[in-house]
């Protein structure tokens, strides 16, 4: 998960990082506010989860509280890389002497951390590494020791710090691999790392990327999540626990196992182009233990999606018996009653296949059709969401 920076600058803060005041404003008038609170010179930032944010207009410097609310009118709304403006950041004004770069982050291919950092900060990283590599310092960090005030000082040494910095940044680097490990995080990046005037090392951005595995140990991280921006169907099935993906087409597929869903996606893809080009309209796995309950919020989540005209669910009994899964099919559509208004096409198969079908014919639900087997029923699915 991706943070916006005044989260990670709130993070910062939390582990000795230093930054400036940065207040959070969602309108021209709060901006305006926020500018008068914190005196002199502020800046208006957009906060989108995407880089290149000052270039495309995004960070604006106001000498007065007047020009803060003039910058927000012109940054609010602004579509940066996709990225609708809705929120921002008013951040004290730094005297900048210097902009640094420096980044820790997870390096899967050597399952290792890697260190990135340069004495050329400010202009963005992919295009300092192309265009003067040797500007930009790569040290691996050994998980096992991390970044000590030692290993700091050789990033900062091989980035070619002049020599007076080199004990202040190396102090921030420590703390922003506590940041990084403290948080389980997969990235911390600050472009720019100031020197302020006044000799200081502030952290003026940041960029941090939450590792989602770790998830469990944050508790507090679930506040973090920008939920106004997760798909509403995604989020309402994530809150059920269920693994879904929203994609683009019209039929609504539910398995149990991840190969048998995917594989199922491909049927139903292959079949949709002899019935009017129809497509998966998501990918849910509802897993081995499928129970009446997860069939049920399953179902809630798929007939919720306003483009599923037709739904297959194609199930492999296996320690959870196909008898088990028709009863939660039944009971499901008995507790979702008028919201069950799309046909079903139901394949089973595996153990107990045969007390599964008997169960879903004696209950002869008229939205319930039974296939055979998987391309006859991705091929019936198919045809059903073309009607
Ligand atoms: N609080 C501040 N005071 C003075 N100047 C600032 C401040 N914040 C940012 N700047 C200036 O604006 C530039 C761009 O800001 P910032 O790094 O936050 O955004 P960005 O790099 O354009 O966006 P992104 O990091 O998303 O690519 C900085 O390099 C710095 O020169
Ligand atoms: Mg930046």
């Amino acid at each position: 998960m991706d943070l916006f920076e005044y989260q990670a600058r709130d993070l910062f803060e939390k582990y000795g990082v230093p930054v400036l005041p940065g207040i959070v404003a969602d309108t021209p008038a709060e901006a305006r506010a926020a500018a008068e609170k914190l005196g002199g010179v502020t800046v208006v930032k957009a906060q989108v989860k995407t880089g290149g944010r000052g270039k495309a207009g995004g960070v604006k410097v106001a000498k007065t509280p007047d020009e803060a609310e003039a910058a927000a009118e012109a940054i609010l709304g602004l579509d940066i890389k996709g990225h609708v403006v809705k929120r921002l950041m008013v951040a004290a004004g730094a005297d900048i002497t210097e902009e640094y770069y420096f980044s820790v982050l997870l390096d899967r291919a050597n399952r290792s951390y890697l260190s990135l950092a340069s004495f050329e900060g400010g202009m963005e990283i992919e295009q300092l590494a192309v265009e003067k590599p040797e500007a930009l310092a790569r040290i691996e960090v050994d998980p096992a020791t991390g970044i000590t005030p030692e290993k700091a000082k050789e990033i900062a040494v091989a980035a070619k710090f002049p020599a007076e910095v080199v004990d202040k940044v190396a102090e921030v680097f420590v703390k922003l691999y506590e940041v990084y490990t403290g948080e389980d995080a997969t990235l911390v990046e600050v472009n720019p790392l100031i020197l302020s005037g006044s000799g200081e090392v502030i952290a003026l951005d940041g960029k941090v990327t939450l590792d989602e595995n770790a998830e469990f140990r944050h508790p507090e991280h679930d506040a973090l999540e920008d939920k106004s921006a997760a798909d509403p169907l995604e989020a309402k099935a994530k809150a059920n626990d269920l693994n879904y993906v929203k994609l683009d087409g019209e039929v609504g597929i539910i398995g149990n196992g991840a190969g048998l869903v995917m594989s199922t996606l491909d049927v139903v893809a292959y079949a949709g182009e002899r019935h009017g080009d129809v497509k998966p309209a998501n990918f849910l796995d509802i897993g081995g233990g499928a129970s009446a309950e997860v069939m049920a919020a399953g179902l809630d989540v798929i007939l919720g999606d306003a483009q599923v005209k037709s739904v297959f669910v194609n199930v492999f009994g296996g320690i959870t018996a196909c008898d088990a899964v028709a009863t939660g099919i039944v009971t499901a559509l008995g507790m979702l009653g008028d919201a069950a208004t799309k046909p079903l096409v139901v394949r089973l198969d595996g153990n107990k296949v045969e007390e599964g079908r008997r169960i879903l014919s004696d209950a002869g639900h008229p939205l319930v059709t039974l296939a055979d087997d998987m391309d006859s029923g991705a091929d019936k699915a198919a045809e059903l969401a073309s009607r």
